[in-house]
């Protein structure tokens, strides 16, 4: 299956962009300090689907979070990674279809969707372009 180089240069803190990777919607995004802080201060045994930011993101990179765009709730596009979409009241990624929040690590915080959104398999070529797959 083929991988997907992502550029992150264009990408400033506080943005996100949806690409592809393998037909599937893929959500790039540079974290901001506080949205790190607010991923950090969570105990994450209150937490569906118990992850820390770390765990879900390359050491000494964790600004760069990125995960597949799709609920795992059934399958929708998440909003947040557009221009003026909502993030819904956790700061990551809001579902519309029935109302999933995601909070600033991607993980499910309100809503029936079962999972944190997944992180693929990706590693950095430099420091500013990733290689996901
Ligand atoms: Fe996202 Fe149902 S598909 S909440």
């Amino acid at each position: 299956l083929a991988s997907t180089e992502v550029d992150l240069s264009a990408i400033q803190p506080g943005q996100a962009i949806k690409t592809t990777f393998r037909s599937q919607p893929l959500f790039v995004r540079q974290l901001t300090d506080k949205e790190i802080a607010e991923a950090d201060k969570v105990d994450i045994s209150t937490l569906r689907d118990p992850q820390t930011l770390e765990e879900r993101t390359v050491d000494g990179k964790k600004q760069w979070l990125i995960t597949m765009g799709v609920c795992t709730h059934l399958g929708c596009v998440p909003l947040g990674a557009g221009e003026g979409e909502n993030r819904g009241e956790y700061g990551g990624y809001f579902c519309p279809c029935h109302g999933s929040s995601y909070d600033t690590a991607a993980r499910i915080r309100k809503g029936p969707a079962p999972k944190n959104l997944e992180v693929p398999k990706f590693s950095f070529t430099s420091d500013t372009a990733i290689l996901v797959g």
